[in-house]
């Protein structure tokens, strides 16, 4: 289905040819004055130097040829040659029906790519905090984003599991439990099947050994050692290993799960350390990885570069692998078993060189095939109303479980200050709202910037929230139930009227950038492209519903012309914050 900017554009672009000049030089585009005019064209200046003549006096040919067309309401010439144009209401209401039966209101089917999205990153053992917060947020709604434009998308979680932190926890348990089986080299036997510790145990563990290990050199000496033993296979660290992917694996679910964030891969560093050997051999075969220092690296500074790439380092002196190496095996993991595309990562921005390393390293040694595209979305920090990244009120890492529920107490306050409520119903409502009120409050900014966690600001009703955003999608509900009570019938009229006042043509206006906004938001990898139009959309509703009395109408062709154009509202508002990871409860 054409946008309703194309079909602007076609009327305009036949005036300009039917008047002997290029259609080219009939776009036409939103209007940068809305006060004066719907839409404009501002083609009559470019032509100008084309056909020598002043751009007001081809502004006005076309205008007169249009001033015919049934589809405008009325178009202007003005100096020094825009065309202004407002639409017949007829039109406007063609288009939303238009809209209202399309699957996707009207967004255009695109050739569909293979997509990854790598998002979230936890590291195995440590408790979720803020900082992956964004990842998780941003990520998924960037995956929803992809797939709702028709591409085939994969989400994977890319667990943090192979690494130092492997080897810290490892050595700390030696310290505290020297006798475990793990720890003797001559045990052959089967490995107990019970953990040695609990979840709540293991992430005091990981603390106390990274603690440990800044101050005591030979600890981290050895660490990286059981690191390297590890990643080698050593048999008692696999299954303690194993041991802590099975205690904290399922906790990472249930965390993500509450967020409503899901993964499709539930792949990590350690899925792809058996390609590891195969892909060295292959980059030192074709010349590319040579040795520096002992380290096995990759040259991957090009001439034009204004800042200093450092090589990408594949092996350390060891032989250990690193963070690079895990994620360009990851790439070729994901080559063979899925062949994407594209593939977006969603990391904090400070992990930037990194992506340039693993990114040119891979291109370089074919490690991706030729026209994939990989791109890194990196978000910018989260911080608190200090300025400073965000931490609890003593000044400790804030755990994600926590803040959750600090913002969902919050929440359930202000619902049951509103209204009585049955306390099970509120309870549901406060956790769908907080939602909501975190996941727009990032998403509500752009990824690339860091932004104020600011709980206050967050959980209001009024103003660009989350929880605004919800209300207008209740109050929406609400009308129709009491309408679909009133005509004792679920069914709702699907056939919107032309716009009987400014404020329901600026609602209807509003609403016609849906599929340019989703274009948008999946061209830029920007969800707060979404978040800008829900907005506007809210604010042009609560206009129009302020201003017109919907249920007490009298003449009934209106009031189900307004219905309609209420179920629209409602289907697209719902469309988008689903796009944006969250869903509106049924009341609140
Ligand atoms: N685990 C990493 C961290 O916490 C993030 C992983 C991001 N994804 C990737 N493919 N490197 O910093």
């Amino acid at each position: 289905m054409e946008t309703i900017i194309e079909k602007i554009s076609t009327i305009v672009e036949d005036a300009f040819e039917q008047c002997g000049y290029d259609r080219k030089y009939g776009k036409a585009g939103i209007s940068n004055r809305p006060d004066l005019c719907q839409f404009q064209c501002n083609g009559s200046l470019a032509s100008a130097k084309e056909y020598h003549k002043a751009p007001i006096a081809i502004a006005n040919e076309v205008c007169e040829k249009l001033s015919a067309n049934s589809s405008f309401s009325k178009v202007e010439a003005v100096a020094p040659g825009f065309l202004n144009i407002n639409l017949a209401d007829d039109f406007l209401a063609k288009h939303l029906n238009e809209m209202a039966g399309d699957e996707k209101f009207g967004l255009e089917a695109v050739k569909p790519l293979k997509i990854i999205v790598d998002y979230g990153g936890p590291n195995v053992a440590k408790p979720l905090h803020v900082g992956h917060l964004r990842a998780a947020i941003i990520g998924e709604s960037v995956k929803r984003i992809c797939r709702f434009m028709g591409h085939e998308v994969i989400g994977d979680v890319h667990l943090g599991d192979w690494g130092l932190q492997m080897g810290l926890i490892i050595t700390e348990l030696r310290y505290r439990s020297c006798d475990l089986p793990y720890f003797d080299e001559s045990f052959t036997g089967e490995y107990p099947a019970d953990p040695p510790f609990t979840l709540s145990e293991l992430e005091e563990i990981y603390p106390a050994a990274s603690a440990k290990s800044k101050e005591d050199e030979a600890f981290k000496e050895e660490a990286l050692l059981a690191t390297k033993q590890l990643q080698a296979g050593h048999r008692g660290y696999r299954a303690l290993w194993q041991h802590i992917m099975n205690v904290s694996v399922p906790d990472l679910k249930k965390n993500y799960a509450d967020l409503s964030v899901d993964f499709d891969w539930w792949k990590g560093e350690s899925s792809v350390d058996g390609l590891i050997p195969q892909m060295v051999d292959d980059m030192k075969a074709g010349g590319f990885a040579y040795e520096s220092e002992g380290a096995l690296v990759v040259d991957v500074a090009k001439e034009d570069d204004t800042k200093e790439i450092p090589p990408c380092m594949i092996l350390k002196s060891d032989g250990a692998s690193l963070y690079t190496t895990t994620d360009l095996a990851t790439l070729r993991d994901r080559r063979d078993t899925f062949d994407p595309d594209r593939v977006i990562y969603v990391v904090d921005k400070r992990q930037e060189m990194h992506f340039i390393q693993v990114f040119r390293a891979a291109e370089k040694c074919g490690i991706v095939r030729e026209g994939t595209v990989l791109d890194f979305l990196g978000f910018g920090t989260m911080n608190g109303k200090d300025g400073k990244p965000f931490k609890t009120r003593e000044g400790g890492v804030m755990r994600l479980e926590v803040l959750i529920d600090d913002i969902r107490k919050t929440m359930l306050q202000k619902i049951t200050d509103n209204h009585e409520t049955d306390p099970a119903e509120a309870e549901q409502t406060s956790k769908t709202v907080a939602l909501a009120a975190i996941k727009y409050g990032d998403l509500s900014n752009q990824a690339t910037k860091d932004y104020v966690f600011d709980i206050d600001k967050f959980t209001s009703f009024e103003g660009n929230t989350g929880p605004y955003i919800l209300y207008t999608i209740v109050r929406i509900k609400s009308i129709l139930n009491k309408y679909a009570a009133s005509q004792k019938s679920d069914k709702l009229p699907k056939a919107l009227g032309p716009a009987a006042n400014e404020y329901e043509r600026a609602l209807m206006l509003a609403l016609t950038k849906f599929s340019q906004t989703i274009t948008a938001a999946y061209d830029e990898i920007a969800p707060h492209r979404i978040c800008a139009y829900i907005y506007d959309v809210c604010n042009e509703f609560n206009r129009f519903y302020h201003e017109t009395r919907i249920l007490v109408e009298e003449d009934e062709n209106k009031k189900k012309g307004w219905i309609a154009l209420l179920l629209l509202t409602r289907r697209i508002l719902e469309q988008c914050i689903d796009l944006l990871g969250f869903t509106a409860p049924e009341k609140m």
